[in-house]
């Protein structure tokens, strides 16, 4: 039972909650963090045990609540008090030359108007109402008129402030209803649908739509786990607020602590807003998000109130949108590719073709429901669509282009790569082929063991393991840790000296923390989010080994599917025969236990230059599984700063501060 609250307490999370939120403005707003990611989860950690303990502190503007309310069974409704317009559509300069002109004599001026130039994002808009600076409700777009109340789920998006505070000697609004618009990133977008294909899920067909699924779940739980992020860019009723142009506005927003997206332009003229488009539309490209137009604005709001608006949408706002990534082109075959979990995925093989600058000549069909669903032929001549630098896909056939000669596309009974039988089972999307040694999968086994997220071996890129592969050299995973360096030297593209390299790279993968160990393993279902809750759960491999289905399920967010496939993985004798080999080979797994052995607990340090013995991702999980943190920037707050090879500007700095400076020795030393 715990102690009933002090005032220490009391203080101490009222400071952390106010420190947590002036961190959160830093982060998201001035995009200008004061301390790492990892002070931040502490600090957000402290909070959290903090509320715990003591229940009766919790608050629904607590930085904590991030994570999540219970479920609703259904979405309450709301109506805008100022209904959410949409925006007419441009499509070339002489529309928005035209609208420019339609301006002007409606408002019966002759002198230029000066306009605000931003991105069209593609995602769903939303409002947020704020009383008295704090967050009470949010609402969907829903048709303009009334949306639905999704406050839980937007409170769970982290660029989102549950309180305001004036940073900058803005007064807080009484009443303040902000508009903005919920999209997903292209990187948030991949881990996510990546994650969902580990989990036998269908995933998202584009970011707006993973948005959209995300945004629009009764359990915001579930909405805390998306990478959701948003950009404000109105106001709908506002108390207070004095501003008289939109430029203004969304300064008194930013300084209030809404995220205002860096990439506008503001008291331009109509040939400025046309040379502007042309430099977003090249922008637009590396942006790791999608934005899918430009939307123009008149700046001067008594103007803008004059302007008013029809039915639809206001007449002092367009969206000058930007061609689509999309372009036609033809099938001249579907190929199927076998994953590493076995599962065949029809690939259409495109005539090559350009979709904005890039040329494209394959796209994922996904499995053979969606292509009897799109109804496609090989021979087609089909819509593609290429979006950021997601993999290109194909949008529609172009029915009228058809010949009567396009042939109808059957999944294999058999394993293109192996030949043995495939099966599809109930309820699955997926056709799998059942041989755990097709070369198609072991290929992939490999390939996945090797990546990033996992020993992440440097050099071992997937054309090398597919020619390791083909010669022989490898069967399995536990045959990269007994390479003999010469039948490596005789490969393709490989001398001597690219041969050393990746014996080296292997050699150093061998220190590997338990959870990334278990996803390397490529246990179907088991992702990185997964791996890391077995990890933290059982600590070790043997205790995981003698863990029961049902202790498994026990385990939040551990389900039956992930339970059963841990569970036959780790009986397999062929597997246990593999993780025999590994662990006979010299790898030395971190075990999450020893992270209570807490030697560097509240010590903070920056790595510096290059370390000998180990990479930087290395040196920055053994620090953390001793309790101490890893910060990106020399402070005051900083402990120790290691200073490797080549170090440079913070070990100045470090200098300067009087920190303690230690070299890769003394950091080994210092580990135990
Ligand atoms: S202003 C009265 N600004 O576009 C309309 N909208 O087609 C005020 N959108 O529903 C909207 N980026 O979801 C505005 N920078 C931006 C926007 C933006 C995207 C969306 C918004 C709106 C839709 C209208």
């Amino acid at each position: 039972m715990a102690t009933s609250v002090t005032p220490e307490i009391v203080s101490r999370v009222e400071a952390l909650r106010r420190s947590l939120h002036r961190h959160n403005y830093r982060y998201y707003v001035l995009d200008d963090p004061e301390i790492s990611d990892a002070e931040y989860d502490q600090l957000l950690r402290e909070l959290m045990a903090l509320e715990k303990a003591w229940p009766e502190l919790a608050s629904p503007d607590s930085p904590s609540v991030r994570v999540g309310a219970p479920p609703l069974s259904k979405f309450e409704t709301t109506t805008h008090t100022i209904p959410m317009l949409s925006l007419d559509n441009g499509f070339s300069d002489s529309e928005i030359v035209d609208f420019d002109r339609r301006i002007k004599r409606f408002l019966k001026l002759e002198e230029k108007i000066l306009y605000t130039a931003e991105p069209k994002f593609d995602g769903l808009a939303v409002e947020l109402v704020y009383q008295e600076g704090r967050l009470v409700m949010a609402s969907t777009r829903g048709d303009g008129i009334t949306g639905e109340v999704i406050t839980d789920n937007v409170r769970t998006i982290k660029a989102v402030p549950l309180i305001l505070q004036n940073f900058k000697n803005q007064h807080i609004p009484p009443l303040l209803e902000v508009r903005g618009e919920v999209f997903m990133g292209h990187e948030g977008f991949r881990h996510l649908n990546a994650e969902r294909l580990q989990q036998d899920l269908p995933p998202f067909a584009n970011p707006r739509n993973a948005a959209a699924g995300s945004l629009r779940q009764l359990d915001s739980a579930i909405t805390a786990q998306r990478p959701l992020e948003i950009f404000f860019y109105g106001v709908g009723r506002a108390i207070d607020l004095d501003s008289i142009s939109h430029w203004e506005t969304l300064q008194q927003l930013k300084r209030l602590g809404f995220r205002i997206n860096p990439y506008i332009r503001a008291k331009i003229d109509i040939q400025q807003v046309l040379s502007y488009y042309k430099q977003l539309r090249e922008k637009r490209l590396q942006l790791p998000y999608e934005i899918d137009g430009m939307v123009v604005k008149v700046d001067d709001l008594p103007l803008q109130n004059r302007l008013g608006s029809t039915s639809r949408s206001p007449r002092w706002a367009i969206a000058y949108k930007f061609q689509a990534l999309q372009s036609t082109t033809e099938i001249l075959n579907i190929e199927v590719q076998v994953g590493r979990t076995g599962t065949l995925t029809p690939v259409a093989c495109l005539k090559p073709v350009k979709v904005s600058g890039v040329t494209v000549g394959r796209a994922t069909l996904h499995n053979q429901d969606e292509i009897r669903k799109k109804d496609i032929r090989i021979g087609d001549t089909v819509l593609v669509q290429r979006a950021g630098d997601v993999i290109p896909e194909v949008v529609k056939v172009i029915e009228t282009k058809r010949s009567g000669r396009e042939i109808v596309f059957e999944m294999p009974q058999s394993c293109p790569v192996c030949g043995s039988t495939v099966v599809r089972e109930m309820g699955e999307a997926a056709t799998r082929c059942i041989n755990a040694n097709c070369p198609a999968q072991v290929k992939e086994r490999i390939k996945h063991f090797a990546s990033k997220g996992a020993f992440d071996i440097d050099g071992l890129g997937d054309k090398l393991v597919d020619q390791m592969v083909d010669k022989g050299l490898l069967t399995s995973y536990a045959d990269i840790f007994t390479l003999d360096q010469k039948k490596l030297e005789e490969l393709e593209r490989m001398g001597p000296l690219s041969a050393k390299n990746l014996m080296t790279a292997v050699e150093q993968s061998k220190q590997i923390h338990f959870s990334r160990f278990l996803f390397a393993l490529g246990i179907r279902h088991v992702g990185e989010h997964v791996a890391k809750v077995l990890a933290d759960n059982f600590g070790n491999l043997s205790s995981l080994s003698r863990a029961s289905r049902q202790d498994l399920e026990a385990i939040d967010g551990i389900g039956p599917a992930v339970a059963e496939s841990v569970e036959s993985f780790l009986a397999q004798i062929e597997n246990q025969k593999t993780l025999d080999r590994l662990l006979n080979s010299g790898i030395q797994i971190q075990q999450a236990t020893e992270r209570r052995a807490q030697t560097l607990k509240e010590k903070t340090f920056v790595l510096s230059g290059t370390l000998e013995s180990m990479t930087r991702r290395q040196a920055k999980e053994v620090i953390e599984m001793a309790g101490g943190r890893v910060s990106s920037t020399v402070s005051r707050n900083t402990d120790y700063l290691v200073a490797g090879e080549s170090a440079g500007s913070k070990l100045q700095r470090a200098k300067d501060l009087g920190i303690a400076i230690i070299d890769e020795e003394a950091f080994k030393k210092l580990l135990g």
